[in-house]
């Protein structure tokens, strides 16, 4: 399906609610083909993919004054001098891009990670690389490989493009296992390894990707989504996206950097795998970004001391928080090395304890996952917000 077809394959990515408020504004149908190309195919399918979820999940929603532990966010903002370089090129707001900032991003970020300018590229974001990976490396024919649970805009994207989706069950504690990823579907378009996972926040080990990267069909394309690496201390798989052409590696400033609301992500890729990413939109969305995120992302991304400051410091929470709920008789999946644990309810629904914790305490923590009923994903905040969440989940078990 593509821009080019007579604008009736366009036509179905909208869902209805899109197609009645167009038509309602006094778009004909024949028009959508060209309001597609102009968001970007990976914007409309976004859209339409963001809704299911936050129908799902009311996590992901900020309650007003609640302890938010639902959302996977960096429990503080941006470092103070990120935060100084953002405020500075508001002033330049006038310019789509004041001094060439986001060169600037790429010259940087290669420089850090030792891979090739050329194969850099940033987005709004990860959420869209993501999305936009399943929609260019998936067909009817060619699925999705994951492990499960895992971050589901894959599986979502997958689906809402009929796409043959296989999920390849985690033990807890553990990372992808890989052999079982590749057994699953040998035949897949796209194979998606999320280390640090969400939700579980363990590690795949990189001789584990190396060796997907190996075995899988050339044509088909290994994803690794790093979107939490920062907060462990495991090794990149970036090398592979830096000598291969058929690896992308996926990072976030929404996390660690604490600037979810900024909208700043990365991909590292082959420059002919970055090209079939964006062919649906041309550069559109990788190439216009918010200046104020990019100079902040730029600032930030070299403070090697602060990022591992922000590292420990959230370790010592996250372990701190599970002695705690450990020496409560609350089961903790092991192998958390990002900011979130999982914890195991056991006699309980997750979602029946989300529903306490958030009603009766204020405390919003995060959802499950259909093959853990009774596992919540709960994310690491600040001391005190942990504390909080220690106290309230007394009370609810109590
Ligand atoms: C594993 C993973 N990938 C990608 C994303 C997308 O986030 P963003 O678009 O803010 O980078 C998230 C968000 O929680 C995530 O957990």
């Amino acid at each position: 399906m593509t821009h080019e077809d007579d604008g009736k394959g366009v036509m179905t990515m909208f869902d209805e609610q899109v197609q009645d408020e167009l038509i309602g504004r006094g778009f004909s149908r024949r028009q959508f083909g060209s309001i597609a190309a102009l968001l970007g195919t990976g914007a409309v399918i976004n859209a339409t993919v963001a809704r299911v979820g936050l129908a799902q999940s009311q996590a992901a929603r900020g309650v007003a004054g609640a302890v938010r532990l639902g959302a996977n966010e960096c429990w503080t903002g941006p470092f103070p001098a990120g935060v100084q370089a953002g405020a500075a090129v508001i002033a330049q707001g006038n310019r789509y891009d004041p001094d060439d900032q986001r060169g600037q991003l790429i010259r940087t970020v290669a420089g850090v990670e030792g891979v090739p300018e050329e194969r850099v590229q940033t987005w709004p974001g990860s959420g869209d690389p993501l999305v936009r990976s399943v929609v260019s490396f998936c067909s009817p024919q060619n699925g999705l490989v994951t492990m499960d649970p895992t971050f589901e805009a894959a599986w979502r994207a997958a689906a809402w493009l009929e796409a043959p989706v296989a999920k390849v069950p985690q033990v807890p504690g553990r990372g992808a296992d890989v052999r079982a990823m590749l057994a699953a579907a040998p035949d897949a378009g796209l194979y998606y390894v999320c280390s640090p996972n969400n939700p579980t926040g363990t590690v795949t080990p990189v001789a584990d990707i190396e060796w997907l990267a190996a075995n899988k069909p050339a044509e088909s394309v290994l994803l690794v989504d790093e979107a939490y690496l920062h907060f462990s201390e495991a090794p990149s798989a970036i090398g592979l996206a830096a000598t291969r052409g058929d690896v992308v590696v996926m990072r976030t400033f929404s996390k660690l950097f604490g600037m979810a609301g900024m909208r700043l992500g990365l991909t590292f890729a082959a420059p002919e795998l970055h090209a079939r990413m964006y062919r649906y939109d041309g550069q559109q969305v990788t190439a216009t970004l918010p200046m104020p995120a990019v100079a902040c992302g730029n600032a930030s991304y070299t403070m090697a001391a602060e990022i591992a400051a922000r590292r420990a410091q959230m370790t010592a929470t996250r372990e701190r928080t599970i002695a705690t709920l450990q020496g409560r008789g609350v089961v903790v999946h092991p192998g958390s090395e990002a900011n979130m644990i999982m914890i195991d309810w056991q006699t309980r629904p997750a979602a029946e304890m989300q529903r306490a914790l958030l009603e009766q305490h204020k405390v919003q923590i995060g959802r499950s996952w259909p093959i853990w009923p009774t596992v919540s994903r709960v994310t690491i905040g600040s001391p005190e917000e942990m504390d909080a969440f220690c106290a309230a989940v007394d009370q609810v078990i109590a």
